[in-house]
């Protein structure tokens, strides 16, 4: 039974047997995102260029019996993706819920932005999701087909993570939303691929979530490691409070309250929707 952390609703979702794999999941949304699926019995491999903190994250979900694995990289870099798959289906024997969440902004306003810059916004965004599903379409296929010889049906779930910054625009974020925005293309064009093989492939937009991504920059921890690069994230204290006051909901959202919008694609509660993209801001749109 799964115990959805915030309001103590108990549901009777059940995923033992599906095997998970969660990027960016060493910290915020993404290991939010692992934990509900870890208490709802699903098998992980969990994802992110942090090692350290995904260390830490195997840690806090080895409760309980969870079945946990870890591959520490940067998915960004040839083979990465391959390699996931392939220890995903090595450890569990299965590749049921795909969830591509990792990614960090690196903004600034289009004369400031640099050819670099603009590529690490779409490699993280959008090249590396389009190379984990191409990695993972063997495998699926060749599950889908033997289970529709036997006369199965089991539907394999894909969330790809986009942002209202993809949706809308937002200035200072050309690079990021344009990566965001190529997710939503992305997961409609995957949704008439794979729905031959039973497979829901959904994205889910997140507004202001509270995370290191939009922690005010005085903070510490508001900077990541790329490569040989430290690059800023968070947000300038007085944009923060700005906008939080478009919020409908009056409140910047937690990780969980992200996660939760995620669960219900990974779930069976989401079995007959694909195609689609999710906004998950409290009701803010830019
Ligand atoms: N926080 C928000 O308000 C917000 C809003 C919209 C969308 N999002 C999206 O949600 C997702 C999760 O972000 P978050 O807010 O939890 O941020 P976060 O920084 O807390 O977590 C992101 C994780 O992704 C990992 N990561 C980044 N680049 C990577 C790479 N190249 N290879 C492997 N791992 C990598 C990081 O190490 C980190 O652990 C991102 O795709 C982000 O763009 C967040």
């Amino acid at each position: 039974m799964l115990c959805l952390r915030a309001e103590q609703v108990k549901m009777n979702i059940h995923l033992a047997n599906k095997a998970a794999i969660v990027t960016g999941a060493g910290r915020g949304i993404g290991l939010a995102i692992a934990r509900m699926l870890a208490e709802a019995g699903a098998s992980l491999l969990l994802v992110d260029i942090d090692e350290p903190a995904l260390v830490e994250a195997k840690s806090a979900l080895s409760v309980n019996g969870a079945k946990v694995q870890t591959l520490a990289g940067d998915l960004t870099s040839a083979g990465f993706a391959e390699a996931a798959v392939a220890k995903l289906v090595a450890e569990f024997g299965s590749l049921d819920i795909v969830v591509n969440n990792a990614g960090y902004t690196w903004d600034s306003v289009i004369q400031k932005t640099t050819d670099e810059q603009f590529q690490s916004m779409l490699d993280i965004h959008i090249v590396a999701p389009f190379r984990l599903l191409r990695a993972a379409s063997g495998w699926i296929r060749d599950a889908a087909k033997k289970e529709t010889a036997t006369g199965t049906i089991v539907m394999r779930k894909v969330v790809n993570i986009t942002s209202i910054s993809g949706l809308d625009g937002n200035p200072g974020q050309a690079g990021y939303s344009s990566g965001k925005a190529a997710v939503v293309g992305l997961t409609k064009t995957m949704a008439k691929e794979w729905g031959r093989y039973n497979v829901n492939v959904n994205a889910v937009g997140f507004g202001l979530i509270d995370t290191r991504l939009t922690r005010p920059m005085e903070d510490a921890e508001t900077s990541i490691a790329i490569g040989d690069r430290q690059v800023q994230v968070g947000m300038q204290s007085q944009v923060r409070e700005q906008a939080t006051k478009m919020i409908p909901l009056g409140r910047v959202g937690t990780p969980d309250d992200a996660a939760k919008a995620v669960f219900f694609f990974c779930s069976p509660l989401s079995d007959y929707v694909t195609g689609e993209v999710l906004v998950c801001s409290g009701g803010m749109h830019f």
